[in-house]
C-alpha cells in the first residue's frame, strides 16, 4: 500500500467523512456532506440505518467518488485510539469492497493535529494487514489498497508525523508477520536471522549459541532449551545512540509444550506465539535503525523451544543462573521467567538506565485482564507510569497490578534462591513477576505480561486473528518521550 499526504483529495474512489455522535446518541451531519451525498445521509439516518457509532460505516456508492461516512461516537469519549480505529476501519472496508484507492482529510476533534496525523497512518496500515503466504490459492483476492491518501492543510506540515505513523505501523506489521509463523518455520535460529537482518550501521549485532551460553553461565536459557534439537540463542542487538539507553527484553519461545510438566493438547497450538515478546524486540529495534533514534537502545531477547526429551530439564532440578542466582525448577512449563532470568541479568550489564521486558509470561494474567490490557509489574514507580502512559498513547494498553512483597515470598524455594512457581491458582502473575524481580538488582524495571494480548482470536478494529505485533508501539512511544 502507498501511503501518502495532499492538500486535497484528488482521483481516489472513495473519500472518507467523518461523523461525530451526539451525546444523546444521534450521527451529526460532518461539514463537508452536501448535495447528493448530504441528501442521501440525511435520510440514511432518518431511516436509522446509520447512528455514528465507533466505526460504523455508511457507504453513499451511487456517488463518483464514492463516500464512506465513518462513525466516531462521541466527541467527549474520543481518543487518539478512535482516531486509530476510525481510519483502520474506513481503510479495511474500503480494500473488501473491491475498490483500490482511497482518501480521507484529517479528524478535526479538538484532539493534537500532528498526532492525529500519525495514528491515521497506523491505523490504516494496522486495519489492512493479512497473514495469506501459507494458501496454496487465493479464492477470493482480497486486493490490497494501493493508495491511502491523508490529506488536509495541516498534512504537509505534519508530513514527518505521517511517515513516523508508517514506521510504527510497518513495524508492528513485520512483528505481526514473524510471530504468525509456525514453530516449523521459526526455531531460535529463526529469531537470531531476523536479528542479524538488522545488523550494520549504528546496530550491532552479537548471538550467543550453546557454546558461549556455557561460557557465561547463562545456564537458565540452556536449561530451558535443553530438550530441543534446536539449539537455544542469546541474542544482543545494541542501537549505538547518545546517553545510557533503554533495554528491551523479549521472551523468545518458538513453541512452549510445557516440556516434562506437559501442557493439555487443547490450544497448544497457540503456543507457537510464546515468542511474542522476542518479535517485539526484533520490530522495535527495526523501527529505531529506521527512525535514526538519537538515543541508545539495547535489544536481549532468549530463544529457546520448550521441549520434552530425554535430555530436557525436570522438575526439581537446580539451576545456576548467569547472576549467580539459582532457581529450583518446580514446573518445567513456568519455562519463560527461568529463560528471561538469565536474559534480564544480561541486560542488566549492558550500560542501560531502564529495562522493559515483553513476555508471554502467564495463562493468570489473561484470567485477571483478558485481551483488553497487558499486565504491567515493576520495581520503579515513576518507569510504570510513563509504561502505563504510552500503552494509553499507543493503543497497546497495560494496567499496573501491585508489586507488594508478600507476592515475593510465595517464590522463596527451600532448596534455592527462588522457586519456578508460587502457590498454584494464586495470583499467578504476580508471582511470575516477583521472580523476575530477583534478576533485576540495581536498575529500573517494568514487566508487561503480554500473554493475554499478543495475539487475537476474535478479529478487533485493527487486530486482525493470529499475532497483534502488542508492544511494538508502546516501545516506539515510550522511545519518543524519554526526556
Ligand atoms: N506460555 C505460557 C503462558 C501462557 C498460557 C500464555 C496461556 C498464553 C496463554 C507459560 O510458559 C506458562 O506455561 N505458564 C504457566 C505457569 C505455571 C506453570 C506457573 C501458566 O500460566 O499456566
Ligand atoms: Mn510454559
Ligand atoms: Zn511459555
Amino acid at each position: 500500500m502507498k501511503l501518502s499526504v495532499s492538500q486535497e483529495a484528488s482521483k481516489q474512489q472513495v473519500i472518507a467523512a467523518f461523523a461525530f455522535q451526539s451525546d444523546d446518541g444521534k450521527a451529526l451531519k460532518p461539514s463537508g456532506l452536501q448535495g447528493d451525498a448530504g441528501a442521501f445521509y440525511d435520510e440514511a439516518v432518518k431511516r436509522g440505518a446509520f447512528a455514528g457509532k465507533a466505526s460504523e460505516i455508511l457507504f453513499v456508492d451511487t456517488l463518483k467518488p464514492v463516500v464512506a461516512v465513518v462513525g466516531l461516537g462521541t466527541q467527549k469519549d474520543f481518543s487518539f485510539d478512535g482516531a486509530r480505529k476510525a481510519y483502520g476501519a474506513f481503510a479495511s472496508s474500503v480494500r473488501l469492497r473491491g475498490y483500490s484507492t482511497a482518501a480521507a482529510p484529517v479528524i478535526k476533534c479538538g484532539l493534537d493535529a500532528e498526532k492525529i496525523i500519525q495514528v491515521a497512518a497506523e491505523g490504516a496500515l494496522l486495519a489492512c494487514y493479512s497473514f495469506d503466504k501459507y494458501f496454496s490459492k487465493k479464492d477470493e483476492p482480497v486486493k490490497n489498497l494501493a493508495e491511502f491518501v491523508l490529506y488536509g492543510a495541516e498534512v504537509v506540515k505534519y508530513k514527518d508525523s505521517f511517515s513516523r505513523g508508517m514506521v510504527y505501523g510497518e513495524a508492528t506489521n513485520y512483528c505481526r508477520d514473524v510471530d504468525n509463523e509456525p514453530a516449523n518455520v521459526v526455531n531460535p535460529e529463526y529469531l537470531a536471522q531476523e536479528a542479524l537482518k538488522l545488523a550494520g550501521g549504528k546496530m550491532k549485532v552479537t548471538v550467543y549459541g550453546k557454546t558461549e551460553l556455557k561460557k557465561m553461565g547463562a545456564n537458565a536459557i540452556l536449561a530451558v532449551g535443553s530438550g530441543s534439537a534446536s539449539e537455544p540463542k542469546l541474542v544482543l542487538m545494541e542501537w549505538q545512540g547518545k546517553g545510557k539507553g533503554t533495554a528491551f527484553v523479549g521472551k523468545g519461545i518458538t513453541f512452549d509444550t510445557g516440556g516434562i510438566s506437559i501442557k493439555p493438547s487443547n490450544s497448544m497450538d497457540e503456543m507457537k506465539f510464546d515468542k511474542s515478546g522476542a518479535c517485539t524486540v526484533i520490530a522495535l529495534m527495526k523501527a529505531v535503525k529506521e527512525l535514526n533514534y538519537a538515543g541508545r537502545v539495547v535489544g536481549v531477547f532468549g530463544a529457546a523451544e520448550n521441549m520434552p526429551s530425554g535430555s530436557a530439564y525436570r522438575p526439581g532440578d537446580i539451576i545456576k543462573t548467569l547472576s549467580g542466582k539459582t532457581i529450583e525448577v518446580l514446573n518445567t512449563d513456568a519455562e519463560g521467567r527461568v529463560l528471561l532470568a538469565d536474559a534480564l541479568a544480561f541486560a542488566e550489564k549492558q550500560d542501560v538506565d531502564e529495562i522493559i521486558d515483553f513476555a508471554t509470561l502467564t495463562g493468570a494474567i489473561v484470567v485477571a485482564l483478558g485481551d483488553v490490557a497487558a499486565g504491567l509489574f515493576g520495581n520503579d514507580d515513576k518507569l510504570v507510569e510513563r509504561v502505563r502512559a504510552a500503552g494509553e498513547e499507543s493503543g497497546d494498553r497495560c494496567w499496573p497490578m501491585p508489586n507488594w512483597p508478600e507476592y515475593d515470598e510465595k517464590v522463596k524455594s527451600l532448596v534455592a534462591d527462588v522457586k519456578n512457581i508460587g502457590e498454584p491458582g494464586v495470583a499467578g502473575g504476580h508471582s511470575g513477576a516477583s521472580f523476575l524481580k530477583t534478576f533485576v538488582e540495581k536498575t529500573p524495571w517494568a514487566h508487561l505480561d503480554i500473554a493475554g494480548t499478543a495475539w487475537n482470536k476474535k478479529p478487533s478494529p485493527y487486530r486482525a486473528v493470529g499475532a497483534t505485533g502488542v508492544g511494538v508501539r508502546l516501545g516506539l512511544t515510550l522511545l519518543e518521550r524519554k526526556k
